[in-house]
């Protein structure tokens, strides 16, 4: 079965990204095994820090995964710092890191209309630089993200719908 990393680009109780991550995951079922990663336990990116545990077991997980899932919201026309933080830190060593030739799907969230199209174009070119591997399929947004949450739980029948194929996709690729 395929193990699957989520990293979602919020840190807030209430986002909109977290639950459009428990939706995937939860739709995904027993197809694959998920793990979500933690990174607002990660300092801020110093190359002076050494041996932190949270570094380790973000380097760790992703390394593991047979696929990373990017779940995040668009801000100021990117990815969020704490996302960019997480990414940044398994990034080293620079071209010969955990997401090298890594396969990477990615879901943009936002609280407008656009669904972060534009965090999504920001995030695949992040991932080239590291030799990642964006999955080449639909682009999966989410707008109006906010509206559609409730009790914590995302509900968007058609959105669900074309992710899931997507995700289904990206699964059979993975092998
Ligand atoms: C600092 C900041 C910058 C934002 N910039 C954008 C943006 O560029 N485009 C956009 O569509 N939404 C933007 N938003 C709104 C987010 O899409 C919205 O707050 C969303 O719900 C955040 O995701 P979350 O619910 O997972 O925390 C921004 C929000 C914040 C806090």
């Amino acid at each position: 079965m395929p193990k699957l990393l989520f990293l979602t680009g919020s840190l807030r109780a209430e986002s909109s990204s977290r639950a459009v991550t428990r939706a995937l995951i939860e739709a995904l079922g027993d197809r694959a095994t998920c793990e979500t990663a933690d990174i607002a336990a990660l300092p801020h990116y110093n190359d002076d820090i050494k041996n932190d545990a949270a570094v380790a077991a973000l380097r760790d997980a992703i390394g593991a995964a047979d696929g990373v899932v990017f779940v995040t919201p668009e801000y100021n026309y990117s990815v969020p710092g704490v996302l960019k933080n997480a990414i940044d830190w398994a990034s080293r060593p620079a071209f010969d890191s955990v997401f090298k030739y890594k396969r990477c799907f990615i879901v943009t969230v936002s609280g407008g209309a656009t669904g972060g199209v534009r965090a999504q174009s920001h995030l695949k070119y992040v991932l080239a630089g590291m030799m990642a591997l964006p999955h080449p399929g639909k682009e999966i947004l989410v707008p109006f993200a906010g509206k559609k949450v409730e009790n914590g739980v995302f509900r968007d029948d058609d959105i669900m719908a074309f992710a899931g194929a997507q995700m289904d996709e990206f699964l059979a690729s993975l092998g």
